[in-house]
């Protein structure tokens, strides 16, 4: 299986085959790194961290990652470059193409931008580009979640049932990313999904489109509620987090000034906050299967997307799920990064 130049923007682009082959890798290098064994396999190579968003997780794993296959990883702050003086994708694609070895993105929070936006530095550059968090999938993240149930399911995972739920956040009006990239991976995967949300926070269409075509291919389930409590019904993997109202981020698109965003944003999470009974609590754990699991990309908002109880409990699994965001990355940068010339 060589992956060396191809893209990862969406999981929907990679075969399972190619899936497999990210997993067994990140399984590997996983190994390696509790062993204290070096794994140089991409010296004097360069990724370079693009930004339009805040980060922990995604530009830690890729920053450490890149040291610990002997890359180097630069980052670079969108808001920092001329791209903030109206620099174009094609252009910007072209010159650190030029320079480096792959370019990584996250340009997450405007429905209708991220994702364009990557294709379009991908289209300019021979360098493989990675989709760090865009409006349409967090492919990073939720390989990595994979990973995570494996681990603790094992990799026959027909039958498992997840649940993808919206929950109550009062910080920012979050992507909607992370639950779209569940739905159409997991319904490859062996998992019957269900989604859950309330009335006004539907995903993007095309997603849905997409799981309804994966789980008939996959013969998994992919149903949808708007009853949370019936989402956790009697499943394995609980993912419940927040997310913000398309229609109202999708009008980013065409707002111009500070006060606009500022509004906008006021008015998703005036949004949220009809639905705060909407927390993964001990009383939700207890509709879901007996040896279930809870998940979250994280940050989470800790009571109010979930109790501490919850997410500091037994069944969470957040942090060797966020330490697979490192051995993933690791993954895609191996397979795709090669040396020039190309
Ligand atoms: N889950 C995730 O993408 O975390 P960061 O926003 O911190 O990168």
């Amino acid at each position: 299986m060589n992956l060396k130049g191809k893209d990862y923007i969406e999981t929907q682009d990679l075969s399972v085959g190619e899936i497999e082959h990210l997993l067994d890798t990140a399984v590997q290098l996983k190994a390696d790194f509790h062993a204290g064994k070096a794994t140089i396999t991409l010296p004097n190579q360069t990724v370079f961290l693009l930004f339009f968003d805040k980060s922990t997780r995604t530009r830690n794993a890729f920053e450490a990652g890149a040291t610990q296959l002997g890359a180097h990883a630069h980052f670079l702050d969108s808001s920092a470059t001329q791209i903030s003086h109206g620099e174009t994708a094609t252009d910007t694609g072209i010159i650190l193409g030029s320079m480096g070895h792959a370019i990584a993105i996250r340009h997450d929070l405007i429905p209708g931008a991220g994702n364009s936006y990557m294709r379009e530095v991908a289209a300019a550059t021979d360098v493989p580009v990675i989709n760090m968090q865009c409006d349409i999938d967090h492919p990073t993240q939720t390989l990595a979640d994979l990973m995570t149930i494996r681990e603790t399911f094992g990799n026959d995972l027909e039958g498992k049932k997840i649940a993808v739920s919206w929950a109550y956040a009062p910080s920012y009006a979050k992507p909607l990313s992370v639950p779209q990239g569940l739905i159409t991976l997991m319904t490859r995967f062996g998992m019957d999904v269900t989604l859950a949300h309330p009335p006004e926070f539907k995903l993007m269409e095309p997603t849905m489109q997409a799981a309804r075509g994966n789980a008939k291919e996959a013969g998994t389930k992919f149903d949808v509620t708007d009853d949370m409590d019936a989402a956790f019904e009697n499943a394995d993997i609980v993912y419940p987090k927040s997310w913000g109202a398309y229609d109202l981020m999708h009008e980013r698109l065409d707002l111009k000034t500070q006060d606009q965003l500022r509004a906008n944003e006021e008015a998703c999470l005036k949004l949220n906050a009809k639905y705060k009974s909407w927390i993964c609590d001990e009383r939700r754990m207890k509709i879901a299967a007996k040896n279930s699991i809870y998940m979250h990309c994280l940050p989470a908002d800790r009571g109010s997307e979930v109790t501490d109880a919850v997410i500091d409990g037994p069944q969470s699994v957040v942090f060797p799920e966020a330490e697979n965001r490192l051995h993933t990355a690791k993954a895609i940068m191996q397979c795709m990064m090669r040396e020039r010339p190309f």
